[in-house]
């Protein structure tokens, strides 16, 4: 298991238009602009999720440890929610955060921004994202997308397309349903690589669907996400790889690791 710290992301040479990202777990991820600028979407970096699980009758017990901790966080240039679900809205990684002296900015749509509120979070440190509302901090912006809830508890999910400067976007999912707007509204901005929920439980995109939406928004590379943590959400991401495959794209499959940098366009080996 990779252990990863903000100095060897604040270190990492990212070339001219180009971007690097790496995986933090589940829907999280950390991407750098060749600026300098980092933002951080959706990181779970506790095991808070366990008693959520417990309490309903899931094994939410992640199976592997965070690569970095939440107190390394410190220094992002932006924190980016997706919605309140305790694994991408997580207050065991959002207070060890704030008590290292994090301050956001927070990128959040209504319901997570009420939820952070209400956690104690000053308004002057949040900002509150809807479909299409775009951000920028640097050579790096955030456009918030169209995203179809899983349920009544926060109906107001949103993506991300995380777009470098004359240089690459990355559309981050979050959890969503499939629905023709999904691509359509995304497929506009020509994102180049796609990391997307695969579990196909509570109501996210299965694999099939995930290998949909790649070939509908023609990315180059599609990366699943969000099938890696809890023993109750997991499905092979060879089924999404086969699902490509089946779409005639599987080569445009990438796995990734925790916490070990991919950069794109890829650099030469
Ligand atoms: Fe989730």
């Amino acid at each position: 298991m990779a252990r990863l710290t903000m100095r060897q992301v604040r270190d990492f040479q990212v070339p001219a238009r180009a971007m690097t990202l790496w995986w933090l777990g589940q829907a999280g991820f950390l991407v750098r602009s060749p600026g300098g600028k980092v933002v951080v979407v959706d990181p779970y970096l506790s095991n808070s999720c366990k008693s959520v699980g417990d309490c309903d009758g899931f094994d939410m017990d992640r199976l592997v440890p965070p690569p970095m901790s939440p107190a390394d966080l410190v220094g992002v240039d932006a924190y980016a929610m997706t919605h309140s679900h305790q694994d991408h809205l997580d207050p065991e990684t959002l207070g060890p955060y704030r008590e290292a002296g994090g301050v956001g900015p927070f990128l959040a749509p209504p319901e997570a921004m009420e939820k952070l509120l209400a956690m104690g979070v000053p308004a002057s440190q949040v900002m509150m994202v809807w479909p299409n509302k775009k951000l920028a901090f640097g050579d790096v912006s955030l456009r918030a997308t169209f995203a179809i809830p899983l349920g009544g508890d926060d109906l107001t999910h949103v993506g991300y397309l995380v777009s470098v400067r004359e240089g690459p976007t990355l559309y981050i999912t979050g959890d969503t349903g499939y629905h023709d707007v999904l691509a359509a509204s995304v497929a506009e901005h020509r994102p180049d690589v796609l990391a997307v929920v695969i579990n196909g439980t509570f109501r996210n995109l299965g694999p099939a669907e995930a290998a949909l939406l790649a070939r509908e928004i023609d990315v180059k590379v599609a990366i699943p996400c969000h099938y890696d943590l809890f023993p109750a959400n997991q499905v092979s991401p060879q089924t999404f790889h086969t699902n490509l495959q089946l779409l005639g794209i599987g080569e445009r499959y990438r796995v990734i690791e925790h916490g070990v940098p991919f950069t794109f366009p890829c650099l030469p080996s």
